[in-house]
């Protein structure tokens, strides 16, 4: 995969070289470029930002360097790019991601969507954001996503373009060490993911959960699914709507029930007798 992220604060963007992403980078698993927006500008002043059209507060960015910068990578063709993946890259248009609070949510789901693609683009925003001409444009040339990493607002983009890189990145093929790490962990499923323990067995007075000494491997796997049930009631009930309960086992049908939830259709309705403690 070829990832360019457009920015006017490249060095932002610095931990990409560290840890799991930094060695993908270094193994050839993910060619990774950061460009200067300013780059792309043509005044003396280097110039990015203008007022808003119709008032307001702050700055807005001003479109040309943008068209500038982002047409400049989309030219760019990956370095182990071969005459057939040239071929095959001409039919498939970059992703350009746009980080914003005003943007589709950023799930693990999107983050697989996106790990299979060839090329993604990141158009990191500041100020008030980017002259909306530019989407327009660049529609023309990529596959347009803007990208909300959750409910809140940030500076800019180039904190929520490393947390996507990293969410994208470990899915790469060969990127994290031991795959089966991918498989149990907090939304794979889509449930929140249980507790985990190491030694010593007694710590502080606190003990291990005996089940996870017994040595009996289906007991620990129900201990841990119901605790993946538990922690999600209590912290996520809203991904328990949107969980398959179909084919639960009685087992986990009593687990939920515990916790205030029946099957019905398939799916988990919490039961209106339920305490108010997991609202
Ligand atoms: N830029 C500013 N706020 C953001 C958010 N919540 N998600 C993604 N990009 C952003």
């Amino acid at each position: 995969m070829r990832i360019d992220v457009v920015s006017i604060f490249p060095e932002y963007l610095a931990p990409l070289e560290l840890s799991l992403i930094g060695k993908a980078r270094q193994d050839g698993l993910l060619e990774l470029n950061v460009h200067d927006l300013r780059d792309f500008t043509t005044d003396r002043h280097r110039t990015v930002d203008d007022t808003p059209y119709g008032g307001g507060a702050g700055m807005v960015m001003k479109p040309e360097p943008w068209a500038q910068a982002l047409a400049a990578v989309a030219a760019a063709r990956p370095e182990a790019a071969s005459a057939e993946t040239e071929a095959s890259e001409a039919a498939a248009r970059p992703v350009l991601i746009v980080p914003s609070p005003a943007g589709e949510r950023f799930t693990q789901a999107t983050a697989h969507e996106l790990a299979e693609e060839d090329r993604l683009v990141f158009a990191c925003g500041r100020y008030e954001g980017i002259d909306e001409r530019v989407m327009e444009w660049a529609a023309g040339h990529f596959t347009v996503r803007p990208m909300s990493l959750g409910d809140y607002v940030l500076n800019g983009g180039e904190v929520a373009v490393l947390a996507m890189v990293e969410a994208i990145g470990r899915l790469l093929p060969g990127v994290v060490g031991n795959p089966e790490s991918l498989v149990e962990e907090s939304h794979s499923d889509g449930l929140l993911e249980y507790p985990v323990y190491t030694k010593p067995s007694s710590w502080r007075d606190r003990e291990v959960p005996a089940v996870l000494l017994s040595g009996n491997h289906g007991k620990i796997a129900q201990w841990r699914r119901h605790q993946q049930y538990r922690r999600t009631a209590e912290r996520r009930p809203d991904l328990l709507t949107e969980f398959d309960a179909a084919k639960l086992p009685r087992a986990d049908r009593t687990a939920f029930s515990d916790l205030g939830y029946d099957v019905v259709d398939g799916h988990l309705r919490r039961r209106p007798d339920a305490g108010a403690e997991q609202s």
